[in-house]
């Protein structure tokens, strides 16, 4: 099992902040967003973990993060020369997997507990996509599931009339025929290649899982987001 993180993109809705650094460098708690996607990896036992990021901001990842060492872990990394979507950004990783199966984590999304027991059920059955699914008050924001009893039969990212109050959030692991699916799927009236068109391909071959992440979580790409991921962090930390 083989870990990416993607950290390309552009980081508009963070700007002016994004005009100074990486959306994935700035400062979540004591340290920076991406170091704690790169510890979830490294505490679920991922020793081998590709970071892809945008060709700008590449040198300063590659500063922060290393070759992996302070983390236990070997880090690869692959540029994506154009933000054209989450799994575009995926697609630079088959070389990197070696037929193995993969855990995939935005950069931007900050969990406050350990992924490593999901990582570890997928490990012991890497057969098609599992997701992670939670409850929010505002799932207009995010990808969202539409469930019939207990399977997801569709999944809409960012839809007007939400069908369920469960967010796709951004941590998915996938067998190795993610590859064949990623090169099927078309762009979005945005423009992207999305992760839920991926999700979606999995789910019409009755190959997608989940499971429900009780635990905090919060993104971490607007003002608000941003302030949370702060807020949760400092929280674990300063005890009052
Ligand atoms: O946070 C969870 C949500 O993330 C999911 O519920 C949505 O289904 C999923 O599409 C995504 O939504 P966003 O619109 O919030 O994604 P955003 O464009 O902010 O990208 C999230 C991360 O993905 C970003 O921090 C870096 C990476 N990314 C994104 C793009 C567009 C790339 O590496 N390359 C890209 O081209």
């Amino acid at each position: 099992m083989r870990g990416i993180i993607l950290a390309g993109g552009k980081g508009t809705r963070l700007f002016p902040l994004t005009k100074v650094t990486n959306k994935h460098l700035l400062p979540v708690g004591k340290e920076p967003m991406i170091f704690h996607c790169v510890r979830q990896m490294a505490g679920a036992g991922l020793t081998e973990v590709l970071v892809v990021t945008s060709t700008e901001h590449m040198g300063e990842i590659v500063s922060a993060l290393g070759s992996g060492r302070e983390f236990g872990i070997n880090l690869t990394y692959r540029v994506q020369e154009t933000a054209d979507g989450i799994a575009d950004a995926l697609a630079l990783g088959e070389t990197f997997s070696g037929g193995e199966p993969i855990a995939v984590l935005l950069g931007d999304n900050i969990f406050a507990q350990p992924l490593a027991p999901f990582i570890q059920r997928f490990r012991e059955a890497p057969d098609g996509a599992r997701i992670l699914l939670k409850r929010v008050a505002d799932p207009e924001r995010y990808g969202v599931a539409a469930l019939d009893e207990q399977q997801v039969i569709a999944i809409e990212e960012k839809p007007r009339a939400p069908k369920s109050d469960y967010a796709v959030i951004g941590f998915y692991q996938y067998d190795q025929s993610v590859w064949d699916i990623i090169r099927t799927i078309k762009p979005s009236p945005r423009g992207e290649l999305e992760i839920t068109s991926v999700n979606n391909a999995y789910i019409s071959q009755n190959r997608l899982s989940y499971d429900v992440y009780e635990g905090a979580w919060t993104d971490a790409g607007t003002f608000e987001s941003y302030y949370q991921a702060n807020q949760m962090m400092f929280g674990n930390l300063i005890k009052p």
